[in-house]
């Protein structure tokens, strides 16, 4: 079998988030989504992740001029919603009305978090690094929640609690069963 040789992301699967953040500060009418699955963790303490937006749309500049935004993380049950979130414009569409989403207000920055979805972070960027054709923000993940009937008795997102969408391929996915802890393998 011969091995493929054009270059493409072939990081699969990645998961699929919802960016969400405000272009005026204290106006929730101005509340804005956009579907993301090029994200990471970039470091632990303090807990950094990143996001990768295409140059000139509409969140790429209302995240840079207001240097905050929630990332919550969606369900497989919120797959259309997603997907519209992933082609509408935030300069035309009003995505959570579109959506049907309940805006929770953040605690700790000013942006509407998804009240459907089961794990919602808050995000302070710290630098915004230019690619290409994308611009790369890193944040720092001030307060993170997540919903109490997805928890576990050790107060750790259960995953078998909520089946969460994967992106890979330009296809959705779900995540499947859990197969062992990490480092299960480990002797002592
Ligand atoms: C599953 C999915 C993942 C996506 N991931 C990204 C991404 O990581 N970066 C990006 O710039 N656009 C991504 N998009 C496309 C944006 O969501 C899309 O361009 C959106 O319409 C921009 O919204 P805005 O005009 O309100 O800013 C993704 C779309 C989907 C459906």
């Amino acid at each position: 079998m011969a091995l493929t040789k054009k270059i493409q992301n072939l990081i699969l699967p990645l998961p699929v988030t919802l960016a969400t953040h405000r272009a005026k500060k204290g106006d929730d009418s101005t509340d804005n989504i956009i579907a993301l699955s090029w994200v990471g963790i970039v470091e632990h303490h303090p807990h950094m992740v990143n996001i990768v937006i295409g140059k000139g749309k509409y969140s790429a500049r209302t995240i840079a001029e207001r240097k905050e935004f929630g990332l919550c993380i969606a369900p497989v049950e919120l797959m259309e919603q997603v997907d519209k979130c992933g082609y509408m414009h935030g300069s035309k569409v009003d995505k959570f009305k579109m959506a049907g989403f309940t805006k929770i207000a953040a605690e700790k920055i000013d942006v509407s978090l998804i009240a459907q979805c089961p794990i919602r972070l808050e995000c302070i960027v710290k630098e915004i690094i230019p690619m290409k054709t994308h611009d790369m923000f890193i944040a720092e993940v001030v307060a993170s929640h997540v919903a109490p009937i997805f928890l576990n008795e050790r107060e750790e997102p259960d995953l078998s609690k909520m089946n969460i969408l994967c992106y890979a391929n330009d296809q959705y996915w779900s995540m499947g069963e859990k197969l062992q802890d990490l480092y299960y393998s480990k002797k002592d």
